[in-house]
C-alpha cells in the first residue's frame, strides 16, 4: 500500500472522527429513558439541529459525498475495500442519527398530544358577558337623538391633511393650533385630527346641501393628561347646511338635543365667542342638572355647565368646498363626548375612561 493510497483510508477515518465529535451531544437521546431535563421546546430544537447535522454530514456537499466520489478514482486493487469502508461509514452515520432522532420524535409527538389534550368531562367555562364602554353608551345616546331629528352619522379619517384639519376650516397659516406644540404630526406631515370639524369638510364634499350630519370620533391634542385632559379624546360634530338657515335654528336644535339628553326642564345659554370656521360664533352652556340652575359644586356655583362651541358656518368654509354662500347657509357645533360622559356619570377624572380598569368599567354594565 503506497503512502498516497493509505491516505484514502485515513480520510475515511477523519470523516468518521469529525462526525463523532459533532454527534457526541446527541448520543444521550439514543434510548429510553430520555434525559429528564428534556422539554417539548428543547426537544424540537434538538430535532432541528439533528436534521441540520444530517444535511451537513451526508448531503451533496458533505465530506462523505466527496469520499464517495473518490471511490472511482482509487487504484483498482484497493477500490473494493475502500468502497466498502465508505459505505460502512455512511451506514453508521445514518444509523447513529436515526437512533437519536426516533426517540426524540416520539417524545415530541407525545408532548404535543399532552399539550393539546382535552378533558371533555370538565365543566365548561361560562363566557363573561361584556358590555359597552361608557363613552360608547353616551355616544350612542347622542347619535339616537340626532338621528331622530333627521341627521346622518358620518365618519372621517383620524389622520388628516392640513387642508381638512385647518385650511378648509378657515384656520390661517400661523394659527397657534397648527403648531406642533398643540397638534400631533406624522413624520411625513400629516396631522392627527385635533377636532372633528374636519368631517364638516368631508361631509360637504361627499354630499351636497341640503345636509345634516353628526360626526362622533376620536381627536388628538398634545396635552399632558390630567383630571380634565387626555391627549386622545372624543368629540361629536354637528353640521346643517340648507337655504335660509339662521342662529335660531342652531339654538333650537341644541336646546332640543339637550332636553332629550339631560331632561325636559334643561335650559341653554349662548355666549358670543370666536372660532375661525364660524361667524358669528357662540359657546353654549346648559342649566345644571344637579341643582337646576341655583348653583352647586358641580356647576361651581354658576348654575350653568359649559359644553361646546357653535356658530354659523363661515362663508370661507362653504367656498372651500364650492358651496355658494349666497345660496346656502348653515350652522355647526361641536363638543366633547368624554366631558359629557364624565358629567352624566359624575366622574371627577376623565382619565378613568381610558385606563381600561375593569373594576371601573364594570360599573356601567
Ligand atoms: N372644533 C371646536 C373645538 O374643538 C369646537 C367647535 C366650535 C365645533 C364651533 C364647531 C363650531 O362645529 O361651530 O374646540
Amino acid at each position: 500500500m503506497s503512502a498516497e493510497e493509505g491516505d484514502h483510508f485515513k480520510q475515511v477515518d477523519a470523516v468518521r472522527e469529525a462526525f463523532e465529535r459533532e454527534f457526541e451531544r446527541f448520543v444521550r437521546f439514543r434510548g429510553i429513558p430520555l434525559p429528564e431535563d428534556l422539554t417539548l421546546g428543547n426537544a424540537e430544537g434538538f430535532l432541528r439541529e439533528l436534521n441540520e447535522l444530517r444535511t451537513r454530514r451526508t448531503g451533496r456537499k458533505s465530506d462523505l459525498a466527496n469520499l464517495k466520489k473518490m471511490i472511482g478514482r482509487v487504484s483498482a486493487d484497493e477500490r473494493a475495500e475502500f468502497g466498502q469502508r465508505v459505505q460502512q461509514l455512511e451506514a453508521n452515520i445514518t444509523q447513529s442519527i436515526n437512533n437519536s432522532e426516533v426517540p426524540l420524535m416520539g417524545f415530541v409527538g407525545l408532548a404535543q398530544m399532552e399539550r393539546e389534550r382535552l378533558d371533555v368531562t370538565l365543566p365548561g367555562r361560562r363566557p363573561r358577558r361584556g358590555h359597552l364602554h361608557p363613552i360608547t353608551i353616551v355616544q350612542q345616546r347622542i347619535e339616537d337623538i340626532f338621528v331622530s331629528m333627521g341627521y346622518t352619522v358620518e365618519d372621517g379619517p383620524e389622520i388628516e391633511t392640513d387642508f381638512y384639519n385647518f385650511t378648509a376650516l378657515n384656520i390661517p397659516p400661523n394659527h397657534p393650533a397648527r403648531s406642533s406644540q398643540d397638534t400631533f404630526y406624522t413624520e411625513d406631515g400629516f396631522a392627527l385630527r385635533s377636532q372633528t370639524s374636519t368631517v364638516q369638510i368631508h361631509a360637504m364634499q361627499r354630499r351636497r346641501p341640503p345636509l345634516r350630519v353628526i360626526a362622533p370620533g376620536r381627536v388628538f391634542r398634545r396635552d399632558t393628561p390630567d383630571a380634565t385632559h387626555n391627549p386622545m379624546f372624543f368629540q361629536v360634530e354637528g353640521l346643517l347646511v340648507d337655504r335660509r338657515i339662521t342662529l335660531a335654528h342652531l339654538r333650537g336644535t341644541i336646546t332640543e338635543f339637550l332636553r332629550q339628553l339631560i331632561g325636559a326642564e334643561t335650559r341653554t345659554r349662548f355666549r358670543p365667542s370666536y372660532f375661525p370656521f364660524t361667524e358669528p360664533s357662540a359657546e353654549f352652556d346648559f342649566s345644571c342638572f344637579k341643582c337646576g340652575g341655583g348653583g352647586c359644586r358641580l356647576c361651581k356655583g354658576s348654575g350653568w355647565i359649559e359644553l361646546g362651541g357653535s356658530g354659523m358656518v363661515h362663508p370661507n368654509v362653504l367656498r372651500a368646498v364650492n358651496i355658494d354662500p349666497d345660496e346656502f347657509s348653515g350652522f355647526a357645533f361641536g363638543f366633547g363626548i368624554d366631558r359629557m360622559c364624565a358629567l352624566v356619570y359624575g366622574l371627577d377624572d376623565i382619565r378613568l375612561l381610558f385606563e381600561n380598569d375593569v373594576r371601573f368599567l364594570e360599573q356601567f354594565n
